[in-house]
C-alpha cells in the first residue's frame, strides 16, 4: 500500500516538501521553486535523510536553471551547486546526486533547454531511490528468522527517501509478512527523528511500537525483547564502516556485547567507493544550541559549551549485514567495483 504522506515531489515545476521540523503535530508542505530554499531546508533539517536530501538537491539543481538565459547558465549551476553542496558534508547521496546533475550539465552543447535535462534526471534519481527502497524491503526479508522484536534509531522512512525507506521499508515489509512483532523506536537525541518522526511513519502504518529514549536500549536488550536492530547510512565507505546517526555506533556495541544481529539498510547510492575507511568521513559538527534548547525553549545557560556531532561511524566488524537493493552483504565487506 502507498503512504498518504509524501517527503518531497516536483508538481508542475515547482518543488514541494513536507517540513519535517514541523511533525508529528502539523503536517506542512511547503512549495517553492528557489533552490535556496531548498538549500535552507535540507539545511534546517525540514528535509532530512541521506536519500531525501540528494533527491531534493537534484530538483534544486534543476530549477535553479529554469529560464536562465544559455550565457548565464555556466555561472547559475556552479553557484546553485556550490550552495546545495554546502548545506550537510555527510549524507554522501546529496554529492551523488549534483554530480550526476552536473555530467548532464557539462555534456549538454546547447544550454537553452538545459533545465529539462536537469529535471528529467533529478525525476529519475527520484524514481531510482523508488525502486531501490522496494528491493531493499524485499531483500531485508531474508535476515528475519521469525516473528521479531525490531529496534531502529533516527528515521529510515518515506520521510528520509524518494520511496518507502531504507530500513523503515524492511521493517514494513517485514511486517506485511507476518515477520515483525513489535518495534523500538529509539528517540533520537537531540532532534527527535525517532520520536517525531519515525513513530509518525509507524502510526500511519499500524505497525505496534513503543518510543525508547536512547538509554533505554541496552535494558531493553538484556531483557530479551530485542531480535535484530536494523538501522540507515548516511555513508558507507569501501570497507563496510557506516556513518548514521550519532548513536548508532552505541547500539552496535550494545548489540555485539547481547550477541543481537546489527544491519544496516540503504540504496548502493550510500555507498561512497572513493573513501577506503571510516575515519576518513567528514562528521557534520551541528549548533550547541539544539542540545540547550528544546524546541526554542532553554534549559541551559547560553554560555555553557556542548558537543553536538549529527553522526557517527560504526566500524564494519559491528555491522552483521548491509542490505541494499542489489543484495544482503555480509562482513568482510569489500565494496570495492
Ligand atoms: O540528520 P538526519 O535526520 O538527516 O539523519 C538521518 C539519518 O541518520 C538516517 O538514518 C540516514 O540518513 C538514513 S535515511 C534512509
Amino acid at each position: 500500500m502507498k503512504s498518504n504522506y509524501f517527503a518531497l515531489n516536483l508538481r508542475d515545476d515547482k518543488f514541494v516538501y513536507l517540513n519535517q521540523t514541523k511533525l508529528p503535530l502539523e503536517e506542512e508542505y511547503i512549495e517553492t521553486t528557489e533552490y535556496e530554499r531548498i538549500a535552507l531546508a535540507i539545511e534546517r533539517l525540514e528535509i532530512r535523510g541521506a536519500p531525501a536530501i540528494g533527491c531534493a538537491a537534484a530538483y534544486g539543481l534543476a530549477l535553479a536553471l529554469k529560464d536562465v538565459p544559455s550565457n548565464n547558465a555556466d555561472n547559475k549551476f556552479e553557484k546553485a551547486y556550490q550552495r546545495l553542496a554546502s548545506t550537510r558534508p555527510t549524507a554522501v547521496n546529496l554529492f551523488f546526486a549534483l554530480d550526476d546533475l552536473k555530467k548532464i550539465f557539462d555534456a549538454a552543447a546547447d544550454k537553452n533547454n538545459i533545465y529539462h535535462l536537469l529535471k528529467k534526471r533529478a525525476i529519475e534519481i527520484h524514481e531510482k531511490d523508488k525502486e531501490y527502497c522496494r528491493k531493499i524491503g524485499d531483500n531485508g526479508l531474508r535476515v528475519f528468522k521469525k516473528k521479531s522484536g525490531v529496534l531502529t534509531h533516527c528515521n529510515t522512512g518515506v520521510l528520509a527517501t524518494g520511496g518507502e525507506g531504507t530500513a523503515f521499508s524492511v521493517i514494513k515489509t517485514a511486517f506485511d509478512n507476518g515477520l515483525v512483532e513489535h518495534v523500538y523506536a529509539d528517540e533520537t537525541r537531540p532532534l527527535l527523528q525517532g520520536l517525531r518522526l519515525t513513530s509518525f511513519e509507524l502510526f500511519k502504518n499500524g505497525i505496534p511500537f513503543e518510543i525508547i529514549c536512547d538509554s533505554a536500549a541496552a535494558s531493553l536488550m538484556k531483557s530479551g525483547k530485542v531480535d535484530l536492530v536494523i538501522v540507515g547510512a548516511d555513508r558507507i565507505v569501501l570497507n563496510g564502516d557506516t556513518a548514521n546517526k550519532i548513536g548508532t555506533y552505541s547500539l552496535a556495541v550494545l548489540c555485539n556485547y547481547h550477541n543481537i544481529p546489527f544491519y544496516v539498510a540503504a540504496p548502493t547510492t550510500t555507498i561512497d567507493r572513493r573513501t577506503a575507511t571510516g575515519d576518513q568521513i567528514i562528521i557534520e559538527s551541528r549548533q550547541k544550541n539544539e542540545l540547550l534548547h528544546i524546541f526554542n525553549h532553554r534549559v541551559a545557560p547560553e554560555e555553557y559549551n556542548a558537543y553536538n556531532p549529527a553522526f557517527d561511524v560504526t566500524p564494519a566488524h559491528l555491522i552483521t549485514g548491509i542490505i541494499t537493493e542489489e543484495d544482503v552483504y555480509f562482513f568482510p565487506y569489500n565494496f570495492m567495483r
